[in-house]
């Protein structure tokens, strides 16, 4: 992969940020976006700033088309059946949401997860608990950070109607055994939904082959523009998911007391949509796939080795999850003995222009279970170079050597 040539795409990393260069660490909150989805994003408003599916004059048929070829791009990309299995949202937690509380469960049905679920899915299932009375079954992690499918296993039986889990943990980078999974569940008769809002930046996320009920993503984290999320929801299934949001566009017919939703995906995608934000899309996935998605993970996997290597042995740092770097993709999660983690990210930022993310993660329940108070994340990506990594590295030694001596 040539990072060179890439980063020439990202204006942000060539403007100096308080007299030096940034380095950017934060992917796994939002990736930076290169020229071609800005450009994607300006050509919408200033050569077809319609709306798509309604009007009939050209303006709109345009940006009908646009629309409509960026729903297969996002197909093709997942390998999705169909381009009306993809809906666009406005973000992966309004996708996660319209499963969990559209799929019709009831009392006493069972709703299977991980022990290190985001808050786009821990919170809409506890509202399914308190609201409907449904059973929230929990998976504990094995203690190497790894998915314990006998303990999942243990879980299962004919009352769970879904099991919804992160594909790749935006704590630890920790991909779980998708197909597995799906296998297992599909046995007792569930459905399973995947939060693949850290995987499908740098991994392949076939719908098709993982033989997966639905999925969602978020573009902002695959290069993507804000308020863009992916839902996946298997052609034959999309008639029993009823939408979170009710209106114009998402019927085909309304009379003084009764309606009729459109099949999907237009009956999730009701009001008028980000159609700025769906051309960027397509360019970001056209981007990205240009790139490669195992060259990205492979990419993101050497620079990982590189940080583990660098900090694995000193006794001032633990790394979250997995110790493996194999096992965690661009995910570098640590503490540093004596330092808060926040603490932490700002020290490197003042002093380095690196920016990490750092606390809980919207995974407040996995660090209350664990009795720590959060940690700093190193996220990787495309346009990361072995140099930044250095930079890093050497910063949380000289931290080290400060404030962790003798703790
Ligand atoms: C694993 C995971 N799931 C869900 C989300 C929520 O994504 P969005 O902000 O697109 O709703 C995130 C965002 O950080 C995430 O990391």
């Amino acid at each position: 992969m040539d990072v060179s040539k890439t980063r020439k795409d990202f204006a942000v990393l060539s403007r100096e940020i308080g007299g030096k260069l940034p380095i950017y660490f934060d992917s796994a909150c939002q990736t930076l976006r290169p020229r071609q989805v800005t450009d994607a994003i300006v050509e919408y408003y200033e050569s077809y700033p319609a709306c798509a599916g309604r009007s009939v004059h050209k303006l709109a048929t345009e940006v009908s088309l646009k629309c409509d070829a960026v729903r297969s791009r996002v197909a093709e990309f997942f390998n999705a059946e169909n381009p009306t299995d993809i809906a666009f949202m406005k973000n992966a937690t309004e996708g996660l949401n319209t499963v969990i509380f559209g799929s019709g469960l009831k009392a006493g049905d069972e709703v299977v997860t991980t022990d290190y679920e985001h808050n786009s899915v821990h919170v809409p299932v506890l509202e399914v608990v308190r609201t409907v009375g449904v059973r929230h079954r929990m998976v504990r992690s094995a203690k190497d950070g790894t998915f314990d499918i006998e303990a999942f296993e243990k879980v299962m039986s004919k009352k769970v109607k879904l099991v919804t889990m992160c594909l790749t943990s935006n704590v630890t980078g920790y991909t779980l055994p998708a197909k597995e999974i799906v296998d297992i569940a599909h046995s007792y008769g569930a459905k399973v939904l995947l939060d693949a809002a850290q995987a499908a930046p740098s991994r392949k996320v076939d719908v098709k082959a993982l033989d997966v009920d639905f999925m969602a993503a978020s573009a902002h984290k695959m290069c993507g523009p804000s308020g863009v999320g992916l839902l996946y929801v298997r052609g034959d299934l999309g008639e029993s998911i009823s939408p979170r949001i009710f209106g114009g566009h998402g019927v085909t017919d309304t009379n003084v007391a009764s309606f009729e939703l459109l099949p999907p995906p237009e009956r999730f995608e009701t009001g008028l949509q980000n159609y700025s934000g769906i051309v960027g899309t397509g360019a970001a996935i056209q981007y990205i796939s240009s790139i490669g998605l195992d060259e990205i993970l492979d990419h993101e996997i050497t620079l990982n080795k590189r940080m583990t290597r660098a900090l694995i042995n000193s006794d001032a740092v633990s790394i979250m999850g997995p110790s493996d770097p194999n096992l965690r993709g661009g995910l570098f999660s640590f503490n540093v003995k004596a330092l808060s983690a926040h603490d932490v990210a700002m020290i490197l930022d003042n002093s380095k222009n690196i920016m990490m993310r750092s606390g809980m993660h919207c995974c407040h329940a996995y660090f209350h279970m664990r009795g720590i108070e959060g940690c700093a994340r190193v996220s990787v990506y495309i346009y990361n170079t072995r140099e930044e990594v250095d930079v890093l590295t050497e910063a949380v030694k000289d931290l080290t050597d400060k404030f962790s001596a003798g703790s």
